[in-house]
């Protein structure tokens, strides 16, 4: 039956560019443990994507094979879902290349991270940076994914991507499924423990609680998250920005809603609070730190992981690629 191929599929990744972070792990990986039953999905390594700012060689692949571990641990199962690294699969480029050439220079300008990290990095802005969003576009299109889980930050791209998608389809007939971005209803919005009014990022050391920290670690970082001076545990994004980011991440990590939270530490200081945040971290990172670290040590099965899941990915890579090619009017190898 076709029943099988009838599930809608997901496409996500995420760079191996710095460790995952307490804000990967509650922003998408969650969720995407949530999905894999219901739908196809391909989660990625983009270590390709990584290379747009400059890494150390020796760092990057070692978290690009730690990340992968950080994957199955959080619960993603390599027989249901289709796991690679990026790099592996030489269709990405190919078809980034393609692409690039149905992507206008005035559309990749407006690219709101571009401006961003073109000034944070003024002095390496490089043409992969800009091209990035046409390499993210190859991702997603080489696997005529539906939907595509990504933050805020991301939508724009797979704007962008509709758009590329929409382009071709309407030159050469039907080629690419439209994807759609996913905003997951659960997703929590992790922000910085230093600057609650930022992201969490896995570039700031201080601001982000790592999945692999220690459990002094975690606890240190948040006995130094920044709240305010009335000392209430209260819900209030507005004005108490610092004190509602420790409160999602203690629901998230605990189960419990704002309410049940507020309740349980009504009356009592931010002494008590960010300790008790601390240890519902700690605990539900725990079990996750402990399989990452075992899975690490099996090199082999991981590598067994990334190749198979690169096969995989080549399979259905090619099909869609070599379409584009015919379409296009590339000579048949
Ligand atoms: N650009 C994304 C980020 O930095 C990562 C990414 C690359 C991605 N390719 C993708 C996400 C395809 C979703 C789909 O977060």
């Amino acid at each position: 039956m076709e029943s099988q191929n009838q599930k809608k599929r997901i496409f996500s990744g995420i760079q191996p560019s710095g460790e995952l972070t307490l804000g990967s792990y509650m922003g998408a990986i969650r969720n995407w443990v949530t999905l894999q039953d219901e739908y196809e999905c391909i989660y990625c390594i983009v270590d390709m994507h990584a290379i747009t700012v400059r890494q150390v060689p020796a760092e990057l692949r070692r978290r690009s094979l730690v990340q992968l571990a950080e994957y199955i641990a959080c619960g993603l199962d390599p027989s249901k879902n289709v796991m690679f690294i990026q790099s592996h699969v030489p269709q990405h480029a190919e078809l980034s290349w393609i692409l690039g050439c149905y992507t206008q220079f005035g559309e990749l300008s407006r690219m709101t991270q571009f401006k961003m990290k073109s000034q944070q990095h003024a002095d390496n802005i490089t043409a992969g940076l800009f091209t990035y969003p046409v390499l993210m576009a190859a991702d997603i299109l080489l696997y005529q994914a539906d939907l595509v889980p990504v933050g805020e930050d991301q939508k724009q791209h797979v704007e962008l991507c509709r758009d590329i998608a929409q382009r071709f389809n309407g030159l050469y007939s039907d080629t690419f499924t439209l994807p759609e971005p996913f905003i997951p209803k659960l997703g929590a919005r992790i922000m910085s423990l230093g600057d609650p009014g930022s992201k969490m990022s896995k570039s700031d050391p201080d601001g982000c609680v790592y999945m692999m920290d220690k459990p002094e670690d975690i606890q240190r970082k948040f006995k130094r998250a920044v709240t305010d001076c009335e000392a209430a545990v209260k819900f209030d994004k507005v004005n108490k920005p610092g004190v509602s980011n420790l409160l999602t991440i203690y629901c998230a990590a605990s189960g419990k809603t704002v309410q049940e939270a507020e309740e349980a530490f009504a009356g009592q200081g931010y002494g008590v609070f960010k300790p008790a945040v601390a240890d519902a971290v700690v605990e539900l990172m725990r079990p996750i730190r402990e399989e990452t670290e075992r899975l690490i040590a099996d090199k082999s099965y991981l590598e067994s992981v990334y190749r198979d899941g690169a096969r995989r990915a080549q399979g259905i890579a090619q099909k869609t690629l070599s379409k584009v090619q015919r379409k296009i009017g590339f000579l048949a190898r």
